[in-house]
């Protein structure tokens, strides 16, 4: 790709993210996904950053806008309502202002937040907004281990598919399939299909057991223990139980450059008894992938999703892991499926089954480069680049053809080219391998 093609894209994604600006927020799609999401708005905060940082820090602010007074930060925020969406605030029925729903999602902000101060020209002011941020970084994270850690076991359990930011993956099949869809389940009406091809999204089938458990939640009223006791789905998720790991070691970083020893004392215990733990409870032997844990069932899930190469991103994994990684970028034209092609769940098309996800890309790009695992790194970065430009800031693509799939004009896709694609002033084109999040 030549260097005035990567310029116009820079100009386009930092249109897209405008576009999707609702005012102190970005929407990840007008249309399909009309309100804040969590991981969302962190990731897409790592664009804005690359052209307006006083914006950046404004997202993420807004996002911690509407933490719960016992520290979870929901996985979306509805700002204003939107009947194009379902399910909406009056489904939810949390009663929070800001309205929200009542679960969570990966933490990837505090490692947002390390990348954006490291990188900030105006460092007085990221250090401001880090200063305000971290009280509420901290007690997010001191909310995970606490209430889906309850026996300090070193793995947070997650309860929700969506919590996992990865929907339908094929790892939450089997626990899924035993949610059984409440009989007097609420007759509800999809608004995904008015925006996406049916064979793009989640069944009906999944569906029904996705709203059974928000129905329980909300029976409930979302009290955090409850839900960990109750809830007939409950895993512990590679991909969540990285990022936090992840999330907890930048954020014993910014503890440090704050001067907050307590705090960085408290997030080393978390630190060390997660690396105790998930190796042992997810890395597999025998597929040399880290896998999803079903602790309803005691036992190790075996399908294969790319979450289990978050593991680079934690500062684990393996030469093992790194193998599985090389054999895996060869089993499609354009890396990193969601799913290895030949497994019998790959659907190059529907979602989280099979296509590649740019911002996935992106976090477990960065950490393999960080262990050593370079070429697969390489290669990630590439084919990203490669499919943003043929086929637009898509939400996701089909990793045999490059077709762009999902949501159009897609937030954190325009978020990956600006913080991870494009090296504004250094002349280089996305074939050259650097670390812009370093
Ligand atoms: C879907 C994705 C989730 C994302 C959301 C908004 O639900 O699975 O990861 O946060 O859309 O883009």
């Amino acid at each position: 790709m030549t260097p005035p093609a990567a310029e116009s894209l820079r100009e386009r994604a930092i249109a897209v993210l405008r576009a999707n600006d609702r005012g102190g927020y970005t929407v990840p799609s007008a249309g399909l996904y009309p309100f804040q999401w969590n991981w969302d708005s962190c990731l897409v905060a790592l664009g804005w950053a690359c052209f307006d940082e006083p914006r950046a820090w404004q997202e993420i602010e807004t996002l911690f806008a509407a933490q719960w007074p016992d520290g979870m930060v929901p996985h979306i925020v509805f700002h204003r309502d939107d009947p194009g969406y379902f399910p909406g605030p009056a489904v939810w029925a949390t009663g929070r202002r800001p309205a929200s729903s009542g679960i969570t999602q990966p933490p990837v902000a505090a490692s947002c937040v390390r990348w954006m101060l490291e990188r900030a020209v105006d460092r007085e002011a990221a250090l401001a907004a880090v200063a305000r941020l971290f009280p509420r970084l901290l007690a997010w994270h001191a909310w995970f281990h606490r209430a889906r850690d309850p026996e300090e076991r070193g793995f947070v359990a997650t309860v929700h598919p969506w919590e996992t930011g990865m929907d339908n993956s094929p790892a939450w099949d089997a626990p899924l399939a035993a949610v059984v869809p409440a009989p007097d389940l609420a007759p509800y009406e999809r608004r995904d299909l008015a925006h996406v091809d049916a064979a793009q999204r989640p069944t009906r089938a999944e569906y029904d057991r996705y709203m059974t458990l928000v129905q329980l939640f909300r029976e409930l009223a979302y009290d955090p223990a409850e839900m960990v006791a109750r809830s007939p789905f409950l895993v512990v998720d590679p991909g969540t139980n990285a990022i936090l790991l992840r999330a907890d070691r930048d954020l014993a970083q910014l503890a440090r450059i704050l001067g907050e020893k307590e705090a960085e004392a408290r997030i080393g215990i978390w630190i060390a008894r997660a690396e105790a733990a998930l190796p042992r409870l997810l890395a597999d032997p025998e597929s040399g992938l880290w896998h999803a844990f079903d602790l309803r069932r005691e036992c190790r899930i075996p399908a294969r999703t790319h979450a289990g190469f978050l593991a680079f991103l934690a500062g684990l994994g393996d030469a093992r892991l790194a193998a599985t990684l090389d054999h895996w970028v060869d089993t499609t034209r354009y890396a990193l499926s969601s799913v290895p092609a030949g497994d019998p769940a790959f659907d190059r098309r529907r979602y989280w089954r099979g296509p590649v996800w740019p911002v996935a890309n992106l976090l477990i790009g960065r950490g393999a480069q960080e262990r050593g695992a370079e070429k697969a790194a390489r290669r990630l970065r590439r084919d990203t680049a490669a499919l943003i430009a043929g086929g637009g800031f898509r939400e996701y693509f089909d990793p045999l053809s490059g077709e762009g799939l999902g949501g159009a004009c897609f937030g954190w896709t325009a978020a990956v080219w600006l913080a991870w694609i494009d090296q504004p002033g250094r002349d280089r084109g996305p074939d050259d391998w650097s670390d812009p999040l370093k």
